[in-house]
Parts: C-alpha cells; sequence; structure tokens
C-alpha cells in the first residue's frame, strides 16, 4: 500500500537512545490505542474523527444544501486551529493560485483583523454580490468567543444582511462547540450551525466539520481525506515499525534533550507552505508549555520554524549550514508532481549551466534537494525526510494524522499537555479586559 514514508537513517539518534526511549512511549501507545474505543470520551478524541460516520453524513447534507445556493465565493471567517488546516490541505490539493484558476467557488480567509486585508476580502465579496452571485459565510470557532473571529464575522454578516435582508442566515454556516454562545444565537436566528465536538481542540480539528465542510463544498475528496487518517490512526496506535509518529517523536525529544531546540519542517512544494504554518501552530501551541503534567514549571518547547525549498536555500541555508548547531531539518519530498514542465533544449543564452537543458524541473528540484541532503551530511546536520507520493486528499489525510499523533507521543516523552493552552488564554484575556474599559 503506498503511504508517506518517513527516513530517519540522518537523524543522529543512536538506536539504543531510541529503544529506551520507546518503551517508556509503550504506555501511551497503549493509552491511545484504548482512546480507539471511546470515543470522543478521551483527550485523544481527534482520532475518533475519521471514523466518525454520522458526523459525516451531517458534514455532507450540509455540503449539499449550501451548495443548491450556488455560491461562487467562500468566506472562511476564523483563526488559528479553526482555518489553518483548511489553508493547508486546499493548497496542497489546488495549489497556490486557486482563486486566480476561475474555480467555481473562490475562497477567502478572513482571520485577522488587519483593516486592510479585511476591506479587500469586504469588497471582492461585495463586487461578488452586485453581480448576482451569491457568497457563503462560512464562521469557525471553537470557543464562540475569539475576539478577531467575532470582528470579522459581525462585518460579513452585516453585508449579507444588506443585501439578503430577509434571508441572510441561508448564507450563513457556524462551525463551534454546542455550548458556545455562538451556538445558541446562530440556532436563534435559524443558522445551519454544525458541531465541534467537545474534547477536540482547535490545532486538531480540521477531520470535523471545521475543514470538511469548507473543503468539501469546494470539491475536496473528502473520503480519501478522512481514509488517509483513518490509516494513520491504524498505523500509529500500534507498538511495531509501522508507527512513524512514534518513531519520530522519539528521534525530536532525544534530539530536544541533546540541545537541537528547532525543529525546521522544509517543504519542497510550494503548494506545502500552509502545511508548514498548520504543523507550526500544532507543535507550537501543543508542546511550548510553562508547566508540565506534575504542575512542575519546566518552560519546555521545539521551536517550530518552516523553510520553503528551493526558495529558502537563497536565505536561510548558509545558517542551517554554518550556523549553530541547534536545528533538526525535517524536508518533505512530493514524488509526483500535478504538472511536468521542462526546460527548452535551446539555449536561452550563453550560460554555462548547460547540464539543466532539456531536463524537468521536478529532475533539477530533486537533484537541488539531494544536493542538500549531502551538504547536511558532509556539515554533519541531522536531518529526517518525508516522502510524499503525491499531493492529494489520500495523503494529505495521511500526514495531517501523522503530524497530531507524533505531536501526542512527543507530548507525553516531555511530559506536557498536548491539549491546551493556558498562555494563549492569557493574553486573550486581557485583550477583552482592555476593550471593555476602551
Ligand atoms: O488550537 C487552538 O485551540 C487555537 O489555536 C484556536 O484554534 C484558536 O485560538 C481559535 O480559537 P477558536 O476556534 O475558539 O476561535
Amino acid at each position: 500500500m503506498k503511504r508517506i514514508l518517513l527516513n530517519t537513517e540522518h537523524a543522529q539518534v543512536r538506536s539504543e537512545e531510541c529503544r529506551v526511549l520507546r518503551t517508556q512511549l509503550a504506555p501511551e501507545i497503549a493509552r491511545l490505542m484504548d482512546a480507539r474505543n471511546h470515543a470522543y470520551d478521551t483527550p485523544y478524541a481527534s482520532i475518533h474523527l475519521p471514523f466518525d460516520i454520522s458526523l459525516h453524513a451531517q458534514v455532507k447534507k450540509a455540503i449539499a444544501t449550501k451548495k443548491s445556493l450556488e455560491p461562487t465565493m467562500l468566506i472562511v471567517v476564523g483563526i488559528g486551529g479553526s482555518n489553518l488546516g483548511t489553508m493547508a490541505v486546499l493548497q496542497a490539493l489546488y495549489g497556490r493560485l486557486y482563486n486566480e484558476q476561475q474555480p467555481d467557488i473562490k475562497v477567502y480567509f478572513a482571520d485577522t483583523i488587519d483593516t486592510d486585508y479585511v476591506e479587500d476580502i469586504l469588497l471582492l465579496a461585495e463586487q461578488e454580490l452586485q453581480k448576482g452571485n451569491p457568497i457563503l459565510v462560512n464562521v469557525i470557532t471553537k470557543s464562540g468567543t475569539t475576539t478577531e473571529t467575532i470582528a470579522n464575522f459581525t462585518i460579513f454578516c452585516e453585508l449579507l444582511r444588506s443585501f439578503f435582508p430577509r434571508d441572510y442566515h441561508k448564507y450563513i454556516v457556524v462551525t463551534t462547540d454546542k455550548d458556545s454562545p455562538l451556538y445558541a444565537c446562530a440556532q436563534a436566528q435559524e443558522i445551519l450551525c454544525l458541531e465541534v465536538p467537545k474534547n477536540v481542540g482547535g490545532r486538531y480539528s480540521v477531520l470535523s466539520a471545521v475543514g470538511l465542510f469548507p473543503l468539501g463544498l469546494i470539491g475536496v475528496a473528502i473520503d480519501d481525506l478522512l481514509k488517509g487518517a483513518q490509516q494513520m490512526v491504524q498505523w500509529c496506535s500500534h507498538d511495531n515499525e509501522d508507527n512513524s509518529a512514534a518513531r519520530s517523536a522519539v528521534i525530536r525529544y532525544q534530539l530536544y534533550k541533546q540541545g537541537i531546540a528547532i525543529n525546521d519542517l522544509f517543504l519542497f512544494a510550494v503548494d506545502l507552505e500552509n502545511v508548514g504554518k498548520w504543523y507550526r501552530q500544532l507543535m507550537g501551541e501543543s508542546i511550548g508549555k510553562e508547566l508540565n503534567v506534575h504542575g512542575k514549571k519546566v518552560e519546555v518547547g521545539i521551536t517550530p520554524t518552516v523553510s520553503l525549498g528551493t526558495i529558502d536555500l537563497h536565505s536561510v541555508a548558509q545558517l542551517y549550514l554554518g550556523g549553530p548547531r541547534d536545528k533538526l531539518a525535517v524536508f518533505v519530498d512530493v514524488m509526483q508532481t500535478r504538472s511536468h514542465c521542462y526546460v527548452p533544449t535551446q539555449k536561452e543564452c550563453a550560460v554555462p549551466a548547460a547540464t539543466i537543458y532539456g531536463k524537468s524541473l521536478s529532475s533539477i528540484l530533486h537533484a537541488t534537494l539531494t544536493g542538500v541532503y549531502l551538504a547536511y551530511e558532509k556539515t554533519n546536520r541531522p536531518f529526517m525526510s518525508l516522502m510524499i507520493p503525491e499531493k492529494s486528499a489520500l495523503y494529505m489525510g495521511q500526514l495531517l494524522q501523522y503530524m497530531m499523533i507524533e505531536m501526542m507521543y512527543l507530548g507525553a516523552l516531555l511530559e506536557v499537555n498536548p491539549f491546551d493552552q493556558p498562555n494563549v488564554e492569557l493574553y486573550k484575556q486581557e485583550t477583552r479586559k482592555i476593550l471593555e474599559n476602551e
């Protein structure tokens, strides 16, 4: 069976160290395995999402209902775990230039509250409505209280009300926790509500209605996405060689103990940039913790950085190959691309790079990546690689699920809770207080 492959040959962690840590992780693997029997009733609730048939049916029904309105634009209002997963899958499957390629439904993400950015989206939405084309607003917030999301939602709601005073509610979908204030408010206005299961936190929610509704609406094969995730849950809930999430968690933890506190996800595919941003949040919020599970002050965490090949070879490679030895590079390589672009055989000018003429861009990219591997080896820098057969929904499901389970295992090794984010809550509360007093 084809699957994403993790190569840890150059991670520079001794197999004896891995073996010891693997024994340490065994009870956590058993807990995750057991959690599969308890649906959403454990902190590992998110691993149940790919198997929740009734949720999938509910999301598909919502997609069919809203597709019948024939929207030409979707505005996803949400931030952090509420939109990064959708951005990651959309870009991986449809590319960076999706909106420019005249899709049936364009997608815009209203996340931050930068007025110029939000105003630009608002104008585009208004132009669409003026042309007589319906737009859909999907507001996603688990808590239902995030300042940025509620501010942006209110703005887009007002726009919808001005075009559809009677039935604006038809053009909105609310995705939130059943107990959130937004859920009750949306229900009262007859707005279609999709639920985020209680124990599923934002950054683990991409395979809930949070990601499935917007992605399914624009035609992503969500069954394949879920199938890939199901496979990965299966592989990564057993204590054997197939469990790549446990393998990489052990390596990262060991390197962290040796002072390698930066994880650089080096993506050799432009379309995976948002996967990098999603992973950055997943790693940053899940294991960057002040206190451990025993309440002891530990201030641990691995700093996640994201680099894009070959672009960042021309910006940070010097630092990575010559600077401090505090980074683990994880190269992500896509085997099969959507297109095949060649450098013509006819030489453009008398440039001595004669070796490139007539070759495919993919082969040049892979030659570069191989060169990078050799440079890392020669400078004795640790790295791993993740091989993705192609950018399809199936492999994206595998990849995201692998990364989420890896973070759960890393949390266990570091003895921190990978599901909370107490220090983020701190700034949210402070902001609310300031706004209340203005
Ligand atoms: O992962 C998380 O829990 C956070 O990043 C949240 O997703 C983010 O803060 C947005 O919160 P909410 O979905 O409640 O608006």
